[in-house]
Order: structure tokens, then sequence, then C-alpha cells
């Protein structure tokens, strides 16, 4: 099968398109041929071993899983013997955040790990992009105790993870006020947002209403700078560390903070987000902002423009 490459961890350029066996299945495992998969952050982190911390996980001083990628949707054709929950020819979608080696026509899936059937009415771009971005989006919301009529400022709702959350919260009939340059404004409106601010012309952080949350899905503004657009008891969460790495600490301080605090939640299982992301598909109401997409033949290309930073919800690998 063919795959996407490299021994080391390394940049974009580094990968490269091979022939490699087509991977046998351990008896707890299906075998899936993989119609879409997606280059997302995870994905970057994978590839360069970067921050350092994702060595713990991926592969202490050379990747673990030598094969890129860590969704995919596509269709059962073997399954190990101890396997009773799926069959050949179902159609499934899946996500490992630490590596899964879904950059290749074929992919051995452990059925404890997160993997579902792809529900019937999304196709199989729809259900690769629906994984990663969402599931951070869910964690990071997990956190904060929202109820229908709360209010939260998402910083970034053309991001992966903050386009998801608008959505979850939206189902949740939180008030959102979200982020974005000006080509999306209208687009954001349409996913329910209640006010969208072009953040090229407009500074959030002087935004004239207090939220019960601020969530900077992009990581680029502070605690101390959001400080302002919280209600008393509100709380500030962010997708980075923040620039001085401080947002894991004052997390840690929160509970003898009196008033605002900060929260830095850790990554759970993702069988549990994607049980709610399954759930919420069903239901249409999640679906997921797709930019471009490229051949497993233009990956490297792929990975280039996610390192950007500039892309739009999620970045798709297609199969011929
Ligand atoms: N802590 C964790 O476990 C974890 C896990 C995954 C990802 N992350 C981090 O979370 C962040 C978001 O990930 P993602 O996949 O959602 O990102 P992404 O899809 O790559 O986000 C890029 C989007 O953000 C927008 N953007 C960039 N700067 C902005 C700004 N200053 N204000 C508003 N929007 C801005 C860009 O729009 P324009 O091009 O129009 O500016 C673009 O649409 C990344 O920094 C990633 O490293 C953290």
């Amino acid at each position: 099968m063919k795959a996407a490459v490299r021994y080391h961890y390394c940049s974009p350029d580094g990968l490269t398109l091979r022939e490699v066996p087509i991977p046998a299945i351990r008896s707890d495992e299906v075998l899936v041929k993989v119609k879409a998969t997606t280059v997302n952050r995870s994905d970057c982190g994978v590839l360069t071993g970067k921050p350092y911390a994702i060595r713990l996980f991926a592969g202490l001083f050379k990747p673990r899983k030598p094969i890129t990628g860590t969704d995919f949707s596509g269709i059962v054709v073997a399954c190990g013997e101890q396997v009773d929950q799926f069959q050949v020819g179902d159609l499934v979608y899946g996500f490992l955040d630490i590596g899964l080696a879904t950059h290749a026509e074929y992919v051995a899936v452990p059925v404890s790990k997160a993997i579902l059937k792809k529900p019937e009415h999304i196709t199989f771009e729809q259900a690769a992009a629906s994984l990663e971005g969402a599931h951070y989006a869910y964690y990071f919301l997990d956190k904060i105790p929202l109820q229908a009529g709360d209010s939260v400022l998402i910083n970034g709702g053309t991001g992966a993870i903050g386009n998801a959350a608008l959505q979850f919260l939206k189902h949740k009939q939180v008030r959102v006020v979200v982020t974005c340059e000006a080509p999306f404004v209208d687009y954001l409106y349409k996913q329910g947002a209640d006010y969208v601010i072009d953040y090229t012309r407009e500074d959030f952080t002087q935004f004239d209403e207090q939220f019960d949350a601020v969530f900077d899905a992009v990581g680029k503004s502070s605690f101390g700078k959001c400080k302002r657009l919280l209600k008393p008891i509100g709380l500030y969460v962010s997708s980075e560390l923040g620039p001085y790495w401080q947002n894991p600490f004052l997390a840690l301080a929160a509970p003898l903070m009196p008033g605002k605090k900060v929260r830095f939640p850790l990554p759970f299982s993702i069988n549990k987000s994607m049980e709610f992301i399954n759930e919420l598909i069903e239901k249409k109401a999640f679906t997921p902002l797709i930019d471009r997409n490229y051949l497993l033949e233009d990956i490297s290309e792929a990975f280039n423009y996610v390192m950007s930073g500039q892309k739009k919800g999620n970045v798709i690998i297609r199969f011929e």
C-alpha cells in the first residue's frame, strides 16, 4: 500500500510516499481501507516531535510509528477473531491523538480505541474532519460549567477547535461572541454566532461585554488581557500554554484565587468525546468546517499549509 513515511522527527519535507506492506491485524483489531484522513495540528506535533512532551507518547528518540496520521474514515475490510462489534463492509471513523498511522491506504485499528460506525448522512471527508478539532473543543469546554443563556467569547472561530466549539455551545443554547477575519464573518453568523468580531479591525479584548467564559481556541491571548471580559467568577481557558507557559500554573493556583480563574484541562478519553461528537452529528447539530483537500502524494504540501496557521477548519487527504 502507499503510505506517508518518516523514520525520524522531521519537517514536512522529510516525509516521503513509500510502498509498504498492508498492516497485519491482531485479534482485537480491524483493518480499514482508508477513504479520507486529515492533516491536523496533532499530526504536526507527531511529525516534528514538538513540543517535546509529545515524544513521551509518540516515541522518545524516534517516532514509534513511521507512518503519520491520527484520524481516518473508511471501510472495514477484515476483522480479528475477537472482534464482534464490527464486520466487513462497515463504514467507520476514528482518531488517536498520539498517532495511528492513518496517512496510508490501509490502517489496523484496535477496537478498544476510538472507532465508531460513521453516521450515514455524512461523507467520508466530513467524518474524518469531525474528529481532532472537535475532540479538543469538547475537552476544553467540558471543564466550563455552562447552561442555556450563559455567554462565552471564543477567540478563533475558523480554527478546527474554535469552529467546533461554536457549534457545541450553540447546541447548548449558550450566547457566543466569536472572532475571525472578514471573509468568514457571514459564515459564522450562519452557524449561529450571536456576534462576530473581525479581529483584524477590532481588538476583541476591548469588547464591551462580560462573559461566563473566554475560550481562546487559537491560544493568542492571555488571562491578564482577557480578565476584563470575564464576569466576577468567569473562567478563562486557552488551547495553548500561554506566552510564558503560565496557563497550567494559573490553573493549579485557581483554588487559592478568589473570583476569575484559569482552567487548563488535561486530555481524557477520546472514546468519551467521540460518543458526544457522534451524537451531535446524528442530530445534525455539528458539521465540520472543511478547507482544502490534497491527494496523499501531496501530503508534505498539506502539512506546510497546516503549519502556516492559516487553515480554516480541516484539511483533507483524499485517496483516488
Ligand atoms: N492543548 C492541546 O492539547 C492542543 C491540541 C490541539 C491543538 N492545540 C493548539 O490549539 C490551537 C488551535 O488549533 P486548531 O487546529 O483549531 O488551529 P487551526 O485550525 O490551525 O487555526 C487556524 C485558524 O485560526 C485563525 N486565527 C489565527 N490567528 C488568529 C487570531 N489572532 N485571532 C483569531 N483567529 C485567528 C486562522 O484564521 P486566519 O487565517 O483568518 O487568521 C485560522 O482559520 C493551535 O495553536 C494548536 O497548536 C492545542
